[in-house]
């Protein structure tokens, strides 16, 4: 039975992705950060109780140790097929920072994922890999969201606060930054891992029905039910269940590498993503960042 590492597997694209690739009779390691949360979130999906070939370990892709140790802990396994890097966060408002102290958003959807690929490459020859981004990392994008601006490694994982600007546009270009990042990085890794394994960025699409960015507050509910509704109507939403299939299919049947999927076709991604020296110099720079901490431990 073949392995499968996804990551952020306890809720929306994850938990969908997960359970698909269960029926497709693959073995699942459902990497989440909090592992009660997880076992509850499955217990009410027949997939679940049906396909025992699933197993829920902890991962907090906001702490380099953990990371670490999650990987070490993979004793039982001989070989691992594929890895899907889908857990992802946004917030708004105050600066928010990993537990080494990097702001949150580059630190869990682009840091966190880096440093765990190259963790697991060190062990296992991996053949699928599939980083999960989001239309928002192209600024051509026509969105109300603040735009992706690349920077160097240090500038994205300590970034200033600017005090003319408003917070919420601050943390929004970390996000759509963050899920260039995730381009740039799986576009280098196809490039190095040529003729070995199978690489692509995803753009699952609007997906309002997920816990992504959700807050509690009423207006905040009240908001994505008409977002849901109103993007359904017109096209621009779509769910989690639908996303999960084309994740699941560039696992079980994609030859092609390299590439920036929407739906079950390879797309055009930014500008911005196709620039070679800006992937290098992040790979380089990530490794620098992660060594630096790493060491000071
Ligand atoms: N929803 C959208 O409209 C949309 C659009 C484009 C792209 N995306 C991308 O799709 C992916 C999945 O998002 P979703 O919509 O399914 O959102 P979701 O329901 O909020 O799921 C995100 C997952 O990431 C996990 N996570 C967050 N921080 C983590 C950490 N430090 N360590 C480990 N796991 C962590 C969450 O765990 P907890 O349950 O513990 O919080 C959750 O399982 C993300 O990469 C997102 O950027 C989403």
């Amino acid at each position: 039975m073949k392995t499968i590492i996804v990551t952020g597997a306890n809720s929306g694209l994850g938990l969908w992705t997960s359970q698909y690739l269960l029926e497709e009779k693959y073995f699942v390691i459902m990497a989440c950060r909090n592992t009660d949360k997880a076992k509850e979130d499955i217990k009410k999906i027949k997939a679940f109780q049906e396909h025992k070939n699933f197993v829920i370990k902890h991962l907090d892709l906001a702490d380099l140790e953990n990371i670490k140790s999650f990987v070490d802990g993979l004793t039982e396994l001989t070989e691992l097929h594929g890895l899907i890097c889908n857990a992802g966060i946004t917030y708004e408002g105050e600066f928010r920072y990993t537990k080494d102290g990097i702001e949150e958003t580059f630190g869990v959807n682009h840091l966190g994922h880096f440093y765990l690929t190259q963790l697991l490459l060190e062990k296992f020859s991996l053949q699928k890999i599939v980083i999960i981004s989001s239309a928002l990392h192209d600024p051509a994008n026509q969105s109300p969201f603040e735009k992706a601006v690349y920077k160097k490694v240090l500038d994205m994982a300590y970034p200033q606060i600017d005090k003319s600007r408003n917070l919420a546009k601050q943390t929004q270009e970390f996000y759509c930054t963050s899920k260039l990042c995730n381009v740039l990085f799986a576009y280098e890794l196809a490039r190095r891992l040529k003729g070995k394994a199978i690489v692509n960025a995803y753009n699952p699409g609007f997906m309002p029905s997920t816990n992504f960015g959700r807050t509690q507050t009423i207006t905040n509910l009240f908001f994505r039910k008409a977002l849901y509704l109103i993007g359904s109507l017109f096209g621009f939403a779509t769910t989690p269940q639908k996303s999960a299939r084309h994740v699941v299919r560039l696992i079980t049947d994609e030859t092609e590498s390299g590439k920036y999927f929407d739906n079950d076709k390879p797309v055009k991604s930014s500008t911005d993503s196709y620039d070679e020296s800006k992937a290098i110099e992040l790979w380089q720079q990530s490794e620098q960042l992660i060594n630096t901490i790493v060491e000071r431990k």
